[in-house]
């Protein structure tokens, strides 16, 4: 599901959260949650509206995803890598802002252990984008991490 450029094969988190029908509901709860304050952010809402054509398709394909990373269900079948890769406009800015309000998201909707998980997770796959976004548009210069690049 994840490829990290450098590793071999694919990162799936060491441990699952078990599935049920309320951390489910958790989950859905976060993804449109986030999404709701993406779509009204200053700076992020703008990049959103340029590249999602549906916003129900997006939407289910995220809640899959945060499903399959979080409870191990297996949903999600995509490739974030290369859908971040093709945006060019992504940057350290846009990044922090996606997990500030993410992680405002997940205090308001999920319970500590989900949201501790989520948040976690979404500050290493957010690394991990950004080193490959670095890697795919400048692929001769040393990619640098989230907190210290500019
Ligand atoms: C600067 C921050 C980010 C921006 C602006 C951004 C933007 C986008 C956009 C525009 C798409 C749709 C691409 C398309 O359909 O062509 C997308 C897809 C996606 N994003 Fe992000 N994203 C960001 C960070 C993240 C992070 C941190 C995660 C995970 C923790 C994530 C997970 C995903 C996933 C799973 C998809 C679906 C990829 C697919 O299977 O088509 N994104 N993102």
């Amino acid at each position: 599901m994840f490829n990290v450029p450098g590793c071999r094969g694919r990162v799936r988190p060491a441990m699952h959260l078990p599935s049920s029908d309320s951390s489910e509901a958790e989950i859905h709860r976060l993804v449109h949650g986030f999404y709701s304050r993406v779509r009204s952010d200053e700076l992020l809402g703008p990049v959103f509206e340029r590249h999602i054509g549906d916003w129900p398709v997006h939407l289910a394909k995220m809640v899959d995803f945060w499903s399959s990373v979080l409870l191990g269900t297996r949903r999600y079948h995509g490739t974030p890598m290369p859908a971040h890769q093709a945006l060019p406009e992504l940057n350290p800015s846009l990044f922090r802002r996606w997990l500030e309000l993410f992680s405002e998201t997940t205090a308001e909707t999920c319970s500590a252990e989900l949201g501790a998980r989520a948040d976690q997770l979404a500050g290493r796959i957010a690394q991990s984008l950004w080193f490959g976004h670095q890697l795919a548009h400048a692929p001769d210069t040393l990619p640098r991490p989230l907190d210290h690049a500019a």
